[in-house]
Formats: C-alpha cells, sequence, structure tokens
C-alpha cells in the first residue's frame, strides 16, 4: 500500500502541536477536548501497547506517563523527529496500518489517524491487529466519523459556508467514516464494539477480541 498524505504531515508538522491546542480556528472544533480524549485513549489501554500515528507524540507521552510499555509506530520521518525530540527513550517504529511489528502486544491505540485508510483497507488492518491480539485484547481508538452519510455531508456542507476551504477539502479527500460500517468491520473479526461521542467530529472506539481468530 502506497502511504497517501504525507505531503501534509511534511507541511504540518512543525505547527501540529498549534493546532491542537485550537489556534486553527478551521480545526478549533475538530480538537475541541483533545486532551480529555487522548486521556480516554490512554485510560483504556493495557500494556503493552502498538500506537499508529503516534505524530508528535501527545498520546505516546500520556501512555508512558501511566507506566504502559509503548511502541509508537509513524510513517512520517517529520512528526517522528519531533515525536523523538520530545520524548527521549522511546521505542519508534517507521511503520504504519498495514506495516508493522507488534508481537506481543495486548492494546492498539490510535488518535485521529485511522482516516488515512480507505475502509477496505481499515478492515484489512484490524483483521492484522486481530491476529495478534489474545482474547480479551482491544483497538482504542478515537477519530472523526459521522452517524450517517447525510451527517458527513450536512457538516461539509456548513464547512464550506463559513469559508472552511481547508477542513471542507480535508473531509472530502480523506476516508472519514459512517459509524454502521466501522461497526460491521469489527463486529466481522469479532469485536464487541462501543462508540461514545467527543465533540462534533470525534468519536471514541472501544473493541475488544471476543473470540480467537479464524
Ligand atoms: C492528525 S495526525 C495525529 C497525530 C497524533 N496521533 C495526535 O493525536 O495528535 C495523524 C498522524 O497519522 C499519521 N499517518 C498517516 N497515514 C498513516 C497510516 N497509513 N498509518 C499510520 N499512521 C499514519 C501521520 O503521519 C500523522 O502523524
Amino acid at each position: 500500500m502506497t502511504i497517501r498524505f504525507m505531503d501534509v504531515f511534511t507541511e504540518w508538522a512543525a505547527s501540529y502541536d498549534e493546532a491542537v491546542t485550537g489556534h486553527d480556528p478551521q480545526y478549533k472544533d475538530v480538537f475541541l477536548r483533545y486532551d480529555e480524549i487522548l486521556d480516554a485513549v490512554a485510560e483504556r489501554a493495557t500494556t503493552p501497547v502498538t500506537e499508529f500515528g503516534a505524530g508528535t507524540g501527545n498520546l505516546t507521552g500520556r501512555l508512558l506517563a501511566r507506566g504502559i510499555e509503548v511502541t509508537a509506530v509513524e510513517p512520517s520521518p517529520e512528526m517522528r523527529e519531533i515525536l523523538i525530540d520530545k520524548i527521549k527513550d522511546v521505542n519508534v517504529q517507521d511503520g504504519h496500518f498495514l506495516s508493522f511489528d507488534a508481537e506481543g502486544t495486548n492494546s492498539f491505540v490510535s488518535t485521529y489517524a485511522f482516516h488515512h485508510l480507505t475502509d477496505t483497507e481499515k478492515g484489512e488492518a484490524i483483521g492484522l491487529m486481530a491476529d495478534i491480539l489474545p482474547v480479551g485484547g482491544k483497538i482504542v481508538y478515537a477519530d472523526t466519523m459521522f452517524l450517517t452519510e447525510q451527517e458527513r455531508l450536512d457538516v461539509i456542507r456548513e464547512a464550506r459556508e463559513k469559508q472552511f476551504d481547508a477542513l471542507a477539502d480535508d473531509l472530502e479527500r480523506e476516508f472519514y467514516p459512517i459509524i454502521p460500517v466501522v461497526q460491521d468491520l469489527f463486529e466481522k473479526q469479532g469485536f464487541n464494539i462501543s462508540f461514545e461521542r467527543q465533540n462534533k467530529f470525534v468519536w471514541l472506539v472501544e473493541a475488544e477480541k471476543m473470540e480467537e481468530s479464524a
């Protein structure tokens, strides 16, 4: 698989930590309650953890602070550089959702990253994680998703009306799913899944593996 959108993160890496604190008006609502959202993911994870799309390390740091052993998987060199600079002695892998080394992992986590995969690729990634997780192991993540296709279209229209064109383009370009599709992808692979709304865009997903993979 080609890793898409890496040019976005080459550009965004240096100012990413400012965007998550609400400095970018277009992304203010996307990152509303960012700290609480990352804490909610961290508190549901059980060690050892593999984190995808670790970016500048904001979730990684929270996991480590809880005494959790973490491998941070991040495909963007610019993001990895900031992460390593911020958190010394962190275990970092150049990889992505469909290419990683995570033997022995008990939980997979990510924040604001799973939407980089198409829905078909999301299913493949869930399969790869399911093959590694023990029964009772978890996938916990937070990301933008929508209850229905109509909600997705309405949010894009509202963004255009506010002239938030960067946000609207992002919502059209990347693969923000609808919840019934996500639910189906996880249930097909033997997970029990719950969804909890965090803000207008972001939902927290907690999926527990219920049976041995086929
Ligand atoms: C919006 S940032 C989120 C960073 C961090 N997790 C956070 O919550 O602030 C998305 C991150 O996902 C990474 N990413 C993009 N495509 C990916 C893929 N296919 N697999 C794993 N990570 C990916 C990007 O390089 C970027 O660091």
